[in-house]
């Protein structure tokens, strides 16, 4: 099974979490935009969804499938998205696709969280996927310098606007073995927005794609 066909049983596994009538949580990327692809035979029973960036509210407006605003929106019962890596506590590296604070803040919002991957994104130890923070502009060289006393090797992801008008850093070169100690000592940085680690709020079901077909792990 090639990567594709692989997120893409993922994609189509996630299908059953689907509560009729209740507004979901989409995310964004590859993975997600499968996912998107097999809404579309369901959009009668979706009365909207919020979105975590302008492409997936693109996608999903081209299906029929109204976008919502989150606040508007309130709780949301389920929350599909995908992942950069996960460890098998379903801790995830999230925001290759710089979409993570919007990301972040739907997770919040959600009962539960399904990420749908391809098996290429289990990892033992978190961190050979460079971790992804997004800042504030004017605070990029100095959360720069902070995060080289964690050990990692910041790169600027130059050219890359996040939607919230964010700049990214890429931190290269990190074993994170305890993510949530990690991610609330990246949280406490001054211009820090968000960082691309989801290990307090996690997945809730991890759907894997892969030669075996699809596997499902929860923490
Ligand atoms: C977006 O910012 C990311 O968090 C995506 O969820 C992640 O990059 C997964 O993308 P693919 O499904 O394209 O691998």
């Amino acid at each position: 099974m090639d990567a594709n066909s692989a997120k893409k049983a993922a994609a189509q596994a996630a299908l059953k979490y689907l509560s009729p009538g209740e507004v979901l949580g989409v995310g964004t990327g590859s993975t997600v935009n499968f996912f998107i692809d097999a809404l579309a035979a369901h959009r009668d029973d979706i009365p909207g969804a919020v979105s975590s960036s302008e492409a997936s509210s693109a996608r999903l407006k081209a299906i029929g499938i109204a976008v919502l605003d989150a606040n508007a929106a309130g709780p949301l019962s389920l929350y599909v998205d995908g992942a950069d890596e996960s460890d098998h506590g379903l801790h995830l590296i999230k925001g290759g696709g710089a979409a993570l604070t919007r990301e972040k803040i739907i997770a919040e919002a959600a009962r539960t969280f399904v990420c749908i991957a391809d098996e290429s994104k289990l990892v033992r130890v978190l961190g050979r996927f460079p971790l992804p923070v997004e800042v504030i502009p004017m605070a990029r060289s100095m959360v720069a310098r902070e995060l080289v006393k964690l050990g990692g090797e910041p790169v600027w992801r130059e050219g890359v606007v996040t939607d919230n008008g964010g700049w990214i850093l890429d931190i290269h070169g990190l074993a994170i073995t305890d993510p949530v100690a990690l991610e609330a000592h990246i949280n406490q940085i001054p211009g820090v927005v968000t960082v691309g680690l989801f290990a307090r709020r996690k997945a809730d079901i991890l759907i894997l794609g892969g030669a075996n077909g699809v596997r499902t792990l929860t923490p």
